[in-house]
């Protein structure tokens, strides 16, 4: 049925595969930003505490009776150390947005979004009864020229901490436009949290922004939080009412209470081991700009390469050495690139060797 539809996707490509690779791979593709994937003593903490209870699973809707204590301390702990007056918890980072996007951006609304914003949100846009618009990737003054010449009853922005594949910091200015339209500010932190900050907390605490009513930080734990899941911090009313308007919160069954233990537990971990996590994320920034001569911003690497067919050779060149890396291609991004990750739990003198055979390739 779909017979030629793969035929042009392969025959551009593009086609994609799910693949289970060779565990001895030094792995320089995933989001495991600080090597939790593979923490053993998480994984037992986690399971200890979900022991704790004679519930396991979730086994409803959070608004049924899935909510579990659990999910509760996770979120205070969150709330109290991100200063956001409340979380909730969700099941994905996907689901977080289609709950931000799909509900808060209502009739008569204008919800701007940054052109590289994720996947998920541009895909809950698309249903959305306000007006959709895009600004220009990081520029806060397309997103004033846009706020200043369109009427709505009110501004949604969304932006993301560190963008995934552009690897870059969201623009400081981003929050003063927003402040002076009143509008409202969505901040998708899941490649920052758990890597920039002077606490590992993300954008905010990186730019020591304090929280506002006009203020929503959404974050997932799928990545340096090495579990599954995501959160969303926001004032109280924002909270309330996605918890009685959110499609994905109300009929979906509510999060894992095992990945809200590991999450909980990563948490815990990236507090506790801040100055020690900082220093290794400093480290691995300074050996890209030593070694490759390229500043870079987080964790994220990104190589521009001139085609798919050269990022596939390069990924594939690079597996046959031992190492695994991401050729990322249209559609999720416009030209082809290398995607990186300097995960902290990777030697020093192992990132050292793969970055000087990449400087030979690009
Ligand atoms: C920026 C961004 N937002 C949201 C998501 C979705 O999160 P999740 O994988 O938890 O569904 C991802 C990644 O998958 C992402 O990179």
């Amino acid at each position: 049925m779909y017979k030629n539809e793969l035929k042009a996707i392969k025959n551009a490509n593009l086609f994609r595969k799910r693949e289970i690779y060779d565990d001895d791979l030094i792995d320089l593709a995933s989001n495991d930003y600080l090597g939790f994937s593979q923490d053993e003593k998480l994984f037992k903490k986690a399971y200890k505490r979900v022991l704790n209870y004679p519930t396991h699973s979730p086994k409803a809707s959070m608004l049924i009776n899935g909510y579990h204590q659990i999910h509760k301390e996770f979120e205070e702990s969150l709330s109290f150390a991100n200063q956001f007056e409340q979380a909730i918890v969700v099941g994905s980072g996907f689901l977080a947005n289609l709950a931000l996007i799909d509900t808060l951006a209502r009739r008569g609304d204008l919800l701007i979004l940054d052109e590289y914003y994720h996947a998920s949100g541009v895909f809950a846009s698309k249903n959305s009864l306000a007006k959709v618009k895009f600004f220009k990737h990081n520029d806060p003054d397309d997103l004033r020229a846009i706020l200043k010449n369109s009427s709505y009853k009110r501004a949604i922005v969304a932006v993301e901490g560190v963008y995934s594949m552009e690897a870059d910091i969201l623009n400081r200015e981003i929050f003063a436009v927003v402040d002076e339209f009143g509008a409202l500010l969505i901040v998708d932190e899941a490649h920052s949290s758990g890597v920039i900050g002077k606490n590992l907390l993300g954008v905010f605490d990186h730019y020591s922004i304090t929280p506002t009513q006009n203020h929503i930080k959404m974050g997932t734990l799928g990545k340096a939080y090495g579990s599954y899941g995501a959160y969303i911090l926001a004032s109280n009313h924002v909270v309330e009412f996605l918890q009685n308007r959110a499609k994905s919160i109300i009929y979906a069954t509510a999060p894992s209470v095992f990945d809200i233990a590991l999450g909980l537990e990563a948490f815990k971990k990236i507090v506790k081991k801040r100055d020690i996590l900082s220093k290794k994320i400093k480290n691995r920034i300074k050996l890209v700009n030593d070694i490759l001569d390229i500043s870079i911003d987080s964790l994220i690497l990104k190589l521009e390469v001139a085609s798919s067919n050269e990022a596939l050779r390069i990924k594939e060149l690079f597996l046959k050495k031992g190492f695994l890396i991401a050729a990322i291609r249209a559609p999720t991004v416009k030209k082809p690139i290398l995607r990186i990750i300097l995960r902290t739990n990777i030697k020093r003198e192992i990132l050292k060797k793969f970055l000087k055979e990449i400087k030979l390739e690009i």
